[in-house]
């Protein structure tokens, strides 16, 4: 693999690359790699002749200066792993911050209703500042293919918006949530998680799975009662949403009779922790 941490010989390699006929597959990161992004990382490689996987840690979407400053950081080990998986014609982009912005980012993107729930609310300008990093590495490296988890749903969706509104050539390809064992979905925040809140987190994914059967029998509604009464039960938990949305437009479900895909999005405070998580209800 090559390693860039600066955009002009970037494109360079991605000119002769694509020169040579291979298609080019994106997987923006922000580091602390774990499996869930690996499995985005496999994905591109098995479909795409070139995968660059770029490693930054945005600062433009974080609301909470703390959050930022203490969001993990391991370039090393991160190296360590891609230089395991990657091919010798595969690419690692490392930019620092002036290399992205060398001006303030000024760019305000409208989402429609897209970020006017959810996630959207309760992190203020997050989506804003996730457009405004992924806009940039899609031109300067201007993939055929980017991979998004759907563990982070809203943002998949709301780069799809992106995508379709900005006429960007790139399929938006959806990845499924990858868990720990117990089920917790994996996230570079986990490891900032205490013994005691990292059992406890366990339980959100526990509570989603349950709710699945509970909804056989319960309106959304009392659902959506149940699943924030059981994780509020546990001492270290605190649920900041649980939506049950549809899954194109993210729109409030009202009932399980209401036609196409119904998903579950929730945010949870483990602690000083915030994690989010999500289940299909209904295909
Ligand atoms: P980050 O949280 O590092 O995640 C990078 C990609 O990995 C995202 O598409 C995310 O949805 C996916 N991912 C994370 N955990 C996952 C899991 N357990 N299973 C499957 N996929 C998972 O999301 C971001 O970074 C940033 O917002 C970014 C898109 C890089 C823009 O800065």
């Amino acid at each position: 693999m090559q390693i860039t941490e600066h955009i002009a010989p970037l494109k360079l390699a991605i000119r002769s690359l694509k020169n040579s006929g291979n298609s080019v597959g994106l997987v923006p990161t922000m580091g602390a790699l774990h499996e869930g992004h690996l499995s985005l990382i496999r994905q591109s490689i098995a479909e795409t002749g070139v995968t660059v996987v770029s490693i930054f840690v945005n600062p433009t979407q974080f609301n909470e200066k703390k959050d930022l400053e203490k969001y993990p950081r391991n370039i090393k080990g991160d190296l360590d792993i891609l230089q395991r998986l990657l091919r010798k014609n595969d690419l690692v982009f490392t930019p620092d911050v002036p290399e992205i912005y060398p001006e303030e980012d000024t760019r305000v993107f409208d989402f429609g209703h897209l970020d006017k729930n959810m996630e959207g609310v309760f992190r203020k300008g997050h989506f804003n500042g996730v457009a405004q990093v992924v806009s940039k590495l899609f031109d300067i490296i201007t993939p055929d293919k980017a991979y998004f988890g759907e563990k982070d749903y809203q943002q998949l969706a709301i780069i799809t918006l992106l995508v379709n509104q900005q006429n960007y050539p790139v399929e938006i390809v959806p990845c499924p949530i990858v868990r720990e064992a117990d089920g917790l979905a994996m996230s570079s925040r986990n490891q900032r998680l205490s013994t005691r809140e990292r059992e406890e987190a366990a339980v959100i994914y526990q509570t989603l799975s349950q709710a699945i059967h509970k909804a056989k029998h319960l309106g959304v509604d009392e659902v959506k009662r149940w699943v924030m009464d059981t994780l509020n039960d546990c001492k270290l938990l605190q649920v900041e949403y649980f939506e049950i949305v549809d899954g194109s437009q993210l729109k409030p479900v009202k009932s399980w009779s209401e036609k196409g895909k119904k998903i579950g999005c929730i945010a949870v405070w483990a602690g000083k922790i915030r994690l989010i998580d999500n289940i299909t209800f209904q295909e």
